[in-house]
């Protein structure tokens, strides 16, 4: 794309800023993370540079997978705040020149929604029903599952209820956690609903949608067995009865009409887990949902050639398309970088207890963040735009000792308890360096490290946003001043990537502008001449370290 940032969709260069609403800012007092807290926490936001907010589900919810289980798409979970409370959120971010972008779960509701409540309640083969996917079990008695899906979190994907005549009746599909039904998307009155719960909140301003497991909700038909000993990872290798059929492409070009009639560039992105990179190219054409998560660079582990191949690929793929690519290494479905760097972990794939955790005697936290600095250059340089989850900015690394009788995703029951699941990289984050409020997560001064909704470790204040605020050489600080130099650097965003070659063991790539970005993954190495912009690390007589970035204009 050779014509100006100015004149180019906003998202193409964007920024997001991954909000996990319940470990982000506890704006009344109660341990979870709420609006007023977001609210609270704005201005951080805008002198940290970051362009847009994604927030994670904030609706009416059970939370028995914090919020991905959704009970009411129309309104907001009482513990986050109101409605009102909401609107108010989306006039400030804007007026912070921030967009905002909110989570929708089209997949599967809550089995508290409203729709599923009156299935369980109707009749085998009722409209009430054929909202969500009920089918007879097999066997003499129906006693076995309809298929052999397996849920993503562990066990079956089919779960048996009771019908009103007090008997094991039908079985409903959940291809995540019990309490999480799946919609029939063969039903027309599901696509309505969706379609007024986008408007709805279109409506109120919301500036894009981003899609959870957008390359799920059609079925084969049928409902096939899958190959015994396949896994039901998010990560699809491979097309599978429940992944990456061709009739959500359907879903998300009526969606594009939608969002193309307001105002003001709304957009979409979607959570798709799939793969190769030609096949995610399908979600983005300009007719349908045209920004997705980069999961091939997601995966990748720190390594030349796995980092260059990811990238090579995500960019030949989007091309064919015309959509910007978004690059991301964080979210909070998988490991903190910071650890997975150091550790050489590649997540999404095969994940067991020891993938998601690693080795913690070889964990070198020291090797983690420099490697997840230099991550941070490499990331903010590569066309297209990115997103950054809540705490990458402070270099957090994964909590890997929560009490057992504290952790609360569902991965870790439905696994039978060995896979320890996702809540090491959703710790309330530290805002200041004393214990005092969850150091600093919520009002509530008199709230100790123990008391948010999950404990955070006693070295969690070191990593606070107070204790990198004056350092020059935090974390914090070298986000801050990326993205101040990604704003004015005309090179930078969505447009053309030109590698260049110094050494096996070095990554290189020029922007226009006469802008280079250089990852070293080796031995120190002396750099070319040019006026050094920025660097992950500190640079003397022109030498950069082993695991060091910079960003430079060459001479
Ligand atoms: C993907 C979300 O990112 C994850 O947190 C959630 O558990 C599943 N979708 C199910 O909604």
């Amino acid at each position: 794309m050779s014509f100006p940032r100015s004149s180019r969709l906003w998202w193409r260069d964007a920024v997001t800023y991954q909000i996990y609403i319940r470990s982000f800012a506890d704006g009344n007092g109660d341990g979870k993370g709420d609006i007023q807290g977001i609210r609270s926490r704005l201005k951080y936001l805008k002198n940290l540079g970051i362009d847009a907010i994604w927030i994670t589900p904030w609706y009416p919810s059970p939370q028995k997978d914090h919020g991905y289980d959704v009970a009411d798409y129309l309104d907001i979970e009482p513990d986050y705040g109101t409605l009102s409370e909401a609107e108010l959120m989306i006039n400030e971010a804007h007026q912070l020149g921030i967009k905002v972008i909110i989570d929708i779960v089209p997949n599967h509701s809550s089995d508290q929604h409203k729709w599923f409540i009156q299935a369980v309640n109707s009749d085998p083969g009722s409209k009430a029903r054929d909202r969500y996917i009920f089918r007879d079990g097999r066997g003499n008695y129906g006693e076995i599952p309809p298929n052999n899906w397996h849920s993503v979190f562990g066990g079956s994907a089919w779960q048996r209820i009771i019908e009103k005549d007090g008997r094991p009746g039908q079985w409903y599909l959940h291809l995540f956690a019990v309490e999480q039904p799946d919609f029939n998307w063969d039903n027309q009155e599901v696509h309505e609903y969706f379609e007024k719960v986008l408007r709805f909140w279109l409506d109120r301003g919301v500036d894009g949608f981003r899609i959870d497991v957008a390359h799920g909700m059609v079925k084969a038909p049928g409902l096939p067995d899958i190959e015994e000993n396949l896994s039901s990872e998010m990560l699809a290798a491979r097309r599978l009865p429940f992944w990456d059929q061709d009739g959500v492409h359907e879903i998300y070009r009526n969606w594009r009409r939608i969002l193309n009639s307001y105002p003001g560039d709304r957009m979409a992105v979607a959570e798709a887990w799939v793969s190769p990179a030609s096949r995610i190219a399908l979600y983005l054409r300009p007719d349908e949902l045209a920004n997705s998560f980069n999961f091939d660079f997601l995966t990748s582990i720190w390594d030349i050639q796995d980092l260059k191949r990811n990238i090579d690929l995500s960019l030949q793929a989007i091309q064919s398309v015309g959509a910007p690519a978004s690059w991301v290494f964080n979210n909070h479905d998988v490991v903190r970088s910071v650890d997975r760097f150091a550790l050489g972990l590649r997540p999404g794939v095969g994940e067991t207890t020891f993938d998601r955790h690693g080795d913690v005697s070889k964990l070198n936290l020291e090797i983690g963040i420099r490697r997840a600095r230099s991550g941070a250059l490499l990331m903010l340089a590569l066309p297209g735009g990115a997103y950054i989850y809540q705490g990458e900015e402070l270099a957090l690394p994964e909590v890997r000792d929560i009490p057992e009788d504290r952790l609360e995703d569902p991965r870790w029951f439905l696994s039978e308890k060995t896979d320890k699941g996702r809540d090491g990289c959703r710790v309330p984050l530290p805002w200041s360096a004393n214990e005092s409020g969850s150091f600093g997560f919520s009002i509530n001064e008199k709230l100790g490290k123990e008391n948010s909704w999950l404990p955070q470790p006693n070295w969690w204040g070191n990593y606070s946003a107070e204790n990198q605020e004056h350092d020059p050489n935090s974390t914090l600080n070298l986000y801050r001043k990326a993205l101040e130099i990604r704003k004015t650097e005309i090179g930078l965003g969505d447009g053309e990537l030109e590698w260049f070659n110094m050494s096996d063991q070095v990554l290189a790539f020029k922007r226009p502008g006469n802008f280079a970005c250089i990852v070293n993954f080796g031995e120190a190495f002396k750099i070319p001449n040019g006026e050094v912009l920025i660097a992950s690390t500190s640079i003397e007589d022109g030498i950069l370290p082993e695991d060091g970035a910079l960003w430079m204009r060459l001479a």
